[in-house]
């Protein structure tokens, strides 16, 4: 499957379930002082998400462009050590406003992973948020995920650096639940196929999907410090990314290997070839 058929594929399964395809918004953001550059689906829908402002529809998707290079979310100084960050990426997402919660935001990801695209139940990993001082551990979005077929052992509970999003320091924010998958090829080794690899060193067991429950706005008190107050209609935000997913569903072992990307390089190779055989009158 190409890559412009896996974001295709994403919008047309939501937009079936009653979601508004609503398109990517540009790079830099419109109206937001917080932020530097686009680093996520959900940041077009801010104000939606704080209930300061109303749109026509409760359920939208969409495919963002996103740039992470600076701020709270930069992937600056990952590029060229892993195999799935590159700063500007392509993020797919579905979003409730005040509609469905994590229920429906569960279910719909579990089927879109395993009837829709067909990835293996035995590769794919599901953590949640294990609770701190602020904000209770998501045992629900855990029994959910063993609801729906997931193992109970493939199913952990990571802490706020892992499970807990928020777009900046102030904003939307709430627990999360990821979705892990093991590229290897060694799926029935416990030790490659392990919980040591979720959220852990090397890309073959890489994240690929998001769902934040979003339940707070965090803000900023006059003496610095940050209070967490719940939103009246808690809304769901997911984020996945589109090259890792076409990494996953291409079986490469990096994003640059996708048909996403590798035209690119190669174009670039092209280009530079030529100037590479210049002898530069030495
Ligand atoms: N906002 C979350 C993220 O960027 C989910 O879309 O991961």
């Amino acid at each position: 499957m190409t890559g412009n058929e896996i974001r295709r594929k994403f919008l047309d399964y939501f937009e079936r379930s009653g979601h508004k395809v609503v398109h990517s918004s540009p790079l830099l953001p419109a109206n937001d002082p917080t932020l530097l550059f686009i680093n996520a689906g959900m940041n077009q829908f801010k104000d939606v998400f704080l209930g300061l402002e109303k749109r026509d529809y409760k359920r939208a998707v969409t495919s963002q462009k996103c740039l992470r290079a600076g701020g709270k979310h930069n992937d600056l100084d990952e590029v060229g050590k892993t195999a799935r960050h590159h700063t500007f990426f392509e993020m797919l997402g579905n979003f409730s406003f005040g509609d469905y919660f994590k229920n429906e935001a569960i279910e719909y990801a579990w089927d879109l992973l395993v009837n829709e695209f067909e990835l293996e139940v035995n590769r794919m990993w599901f953590t949640y948020f294990e609770g701190d001082a602020d904000v209770p551990a998501d045992t629900e979005a855990r029994d959910l995920w063993i609801k729906m077929g997931a193992a109970p052992e493939r199913v952990l509970p990571f802490g706020k650096k892992d499970n807990f999003w928020q777009m900046g320091d102030t904003g939307p924010c709430g627990p999360c639940s990821e979705i892990s998958y093991y590229l290897g090829d060694a799926p029935n080794d416990p030790e490659k196929n392990s919980p040591f690899w979720v959220n852990g060193p090397g890309d073959t067991t890489v994240e690929i999907w998001n769902l934040v429950f979003v339940q707070y706005n965090r803000t900023q008190e006059p003496d610095g410090s940050f209070k967490l107050t719940p939103l009246p209609t808690p809304s769901v935000d997911t984020g996945m990314g589109l090259e890792r997913m076409t990494m996953v569903m291409q079986n490469v072992k990096t994003n640059y290997e996708t048909d996403l990307i590798r035209p690119i390089v190669e174009f670039t190779a092209e280009l530079a070839e030529p100037i590479a055989n210049r002898s530069f009158g030495i």
